[in-house]
Formats: C-alpha cells, structure tokens, sequence
C-alpha cells in the first residue's frame, strides 16, 4: 500500500518527531541537528498521506555549511551542497539512528554504538555497520525539501535480493 511504499520523487518531507508529527519541515528549520522526517505522497484520491507505514521510511536530515559536506557524499543530490538526506535506519540490524552527543556532526546507533559521518556520505567510521546509511536525492521547492529521486544504494539491512524486489 501506498503508506509503506519508499520515498518517491516528488514526496514532501514532513518532520516524523512526536511533537511535530507531520508538518512541513522548511528549509529555514534545518541545521546540524538531526531532523527525522518522513516522506509524504498522495493517496489515491490525492490527499495527503505520510509514508509512515513502514517504520524503515524515517529519514534524517542536516543542514551543514558550504564546503563541509565532501565525498563520497553525492553532492548532486543535495541542496546546494548544505542539505542532504539519508536513510535514518541502520545499515546493521534496523535501528533509528541518532546525532552523537559526544561527536559534533557525526551519528551514532544507539543499539551497538554504530556511527556514521553525514559529511561523508555517511560513510561508516565506526561499529559494525556494513555499509554507509544510503543517501536520498533531495531538492528544494520554495521553503519545502521534495524527494528528487530514489535511494542512491540500498538503504535497509535487506538482502540485496529483497532490495531489488522492493525497487521494483
Ligand atoms: Fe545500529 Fe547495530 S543496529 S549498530
């Protein structure tokens, strides 16, 4: 069903924290601070519907300043190299993961400690992650972030034979 499909282009980003559960995230509210956000598309009639029915949709989004974010990070599918999305699931075992209190600009898993750099395409720097959190193309319409496309790698600790079913 629509609510459990994965981000798809032209979603609005809505923010997925309790307090703020489905509104518009703007761009002016980003910062270095994580922001979890779930893609919302339309249901069949064309109402809105938040994509939330399958919890690996939750996405975590940074606003960083020119120049910090670098590869292997795809800059194309930033906004204007300063805002970038990735999947917020981790690439181990399927937890949400979380700035790291300890690391300024860097994440980390609460479940084993996993930590991943969002400057670098959120490349793995420590834990047992296998693979970076997967990078999704956003872009910028007036004040709202849409989804510009799909995943760039696989985002979920899914096998790539259960990813490729799920592309399709
Ligand atoms: Fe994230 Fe294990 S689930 S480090």
């Amino acid at each position: 069903t629509r609510d459990k499909m994965p981000p798809v282009e032209g979603d609005i980003l809505v923010h997925a924290s309790a307090s703020k559960e489905g509104e518009i995230i703007k761009v002016s509210e980003l910062s270095e601070q994580l922001i979890r956000a779930w893609p919302m598309g339309k249901d069949k009639e064309g109402n809105n519907l938040i994509r939330k029915g399958d919890p690996n949709n939750v996405l975590a989004l940074y606003r960083f300043p020119k120049g910090q974010i670098i590869a292997p990070t795809n800059l194309e599918a930033t906004i204007d190299g300063e805002i970038v999305a990735y999947s917020d699931i981790c690439t181990h075992a399927g937890c949400s993961v979380s700035d790291d209190d300890q690391t300024e600009g860097q994440m980390k898993c609460p479940c084993h400690s996993g930590q991943y750099d969002p400057k670098r395409g959120c490349k793995v720097v420590g834990g047992p992650p296998p693979r970076p959190l997967a990078q999704l193309p956003i872009k910028q319409d007036g004040d709202k972030l849409v989804v510009a496309g799909f995943f760039l790698e696989n985002p979920y600790p899914f096998t790539e034979s259960e990813w490729e079913a799920r592309k399709e």
